[in-house]
């Protein structure tokens, strides 16, 4: 190994890491996050969600050792995490590093234009379907996300998934959570600004993508959707599905498992319910309400969702011989809050489930506001 990779000891604080394309070094601090401390150095990186979603800030690292902040299972392949594959904006810096950032030499696919406000529905009492009017025709997959920044707001721009639907692809949807006091959310749901416009930035992330191949299309399903984002995941369920459509082929079931607060938050299951029929899905829904009155008459599970998902598991096996096979062929999908995704996967690993089989999409605030 080189003398520039040297073995940091306990009062030596300061790590390198030398960007191969460049031949620029960083002097950082041991422990900083990677992609924060390139941005602060002004370098111009390829990032945008800065949360694990996007795959948009992948390195690989040539040399030394680089601490991920996340299973990298849940992102990369065996193939590009034994060729060194991380997110930068998921690796804290220990040592002295040599690294090659990819992406800095590709150009985005990703398409920059406006759009108008053009319909709102209320969903719930706190989630909102929005529509918006592109003035570019845009294509995207179904768990992809945009960026979305109203015209006037000084801000950051904010993330938000995109929901299936209009066949004219220059209509998209969102479902959008009102948080109180947030300053997109709660634009984009006012029926005052129908008519205005945002700027859009699409489409960003991998979510659902790793359903494509042939296999995993034919791969029992399982999908943890909290909040706002059932939308998401309904779309990705509906283009599993359409997928194997060719005749007289068998469908293989979803298990969906919806995480609200009250039965009021509950929205989008019965048009999800309706395309299973028509399509012939076999489709299991289980809602877990964790803040229903008590005494109400509520006949459900109540609680959290990782509370409750070994039952679930369980109860897959008895609705459908597919979930009866080896739990290794399933694919998990979970969306939505941090907090839910997060112990849902360390629920979900308790059952034996592994992490190359699970892909998530949290809905954390957007990193220039943290
Ligand atoms: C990849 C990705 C996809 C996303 N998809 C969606 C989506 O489809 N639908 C959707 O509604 N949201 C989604 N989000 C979250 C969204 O980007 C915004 O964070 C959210 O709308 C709040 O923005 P705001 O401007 O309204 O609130 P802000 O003005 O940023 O914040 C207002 C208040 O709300 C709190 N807050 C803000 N965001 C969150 C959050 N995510 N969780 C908990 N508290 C928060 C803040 O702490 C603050 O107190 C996604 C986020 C990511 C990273
Ligand atoms: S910026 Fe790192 S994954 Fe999106």
């Amino acid at each position: 190994m080189l003398g520039f990779f040297r073995k940091k000891d306990r009062l030596d604080t300061r790590c390198s890491v030398k960007i191969a394309p460049w031949n620029t070094v960083l002097d950082l601090k041991s422990g900083s996050n990677l992609l924060d401390a390139a941005i602060a150095q002004g370098l111009p990186v390829p990032y945008n969600c800065r949360v694990g979603a996007c795959k948009t800030c992948q390195i690989k690292v040539l040399e030394g050792q680089a601490k991920s902040l996340i299973e990298r299972e849940y992102v990369f392949n065996r193939e590009e995490i034994a060729a060194g594959m991380y997110l930068a904006c998921q690796t804290r810096v220990e040592s002295d590093l040599l690294i090659d950032w990819p992406q800095l030499l590709e150009t985005t696919s990703t398409q920059k234009q406006s759009a108008v406000l053009q319909h709102i529905e209320a969903m719930t009492p706190r989630i909102y379907r929005i529509q918006l009017r592109l003035s570019k025709a845009a294509s995207w997959t179904a768990g992809q996300f945009a960026q979305i920044l109203p015209q006037g707001l000084q801000l950051e721009p904010r993330c938000y998934s995109m929901v299936f639907g209009a066949q004219d692809q220059s209509l998209i949807s969102f479902d959008i959570t009102l948080y109180p006091g947030g300053a997109v959310s709660s634009w984009l749901a006012d029926t005052a600004n129908l008519g205005k416009s945002v700027q859009i930035e699409l489409p960003f992330g991998e979510f659902g993508q790793h359903l494509s191949s042939e296999a995993a299309a034919k791969s029992p399903l399982l999908c943890i959707a909290g909040g706002s984002g059932v939308g998401s995941i309904s779309g990705i369920i509906a283009s599993h599905a359409q997928r194997q459509r060719q005749p007289n082929d068998e469908v293989a079931p979803v298990v969906l498992v919806v995480g609200a607060r009250q039965r009021t938050d509950i929205y989008g299951l019965q048009e999800l319910r309706d395309l299973a029929q028509q399509i012939r899905l076999p489709l299991y829904i289980d809602v877990v309400l964790d803040r229903e009155p008590v005494g109400s008459d509520w006949q459900g599970k109540r609680g959290y969702v990782a509370q409750h998902l070994q039952q679930i598991l369980a109860d897959a096996a008895s609705y459908d011989q597919q979930f009866q096979q080896t739990q290794d062929a399933w694919k998990v999908l979970l969306c939505g809050p941090p907090p839910m995704v997060d112990s849902s996967i360390d629920s979900l690993k308790q059952c034996g489930l592994k992490a190359q089989q699970m892909a998530f999409d949290k809905y954390e605030q957007s990193a220039a506001v943290v």
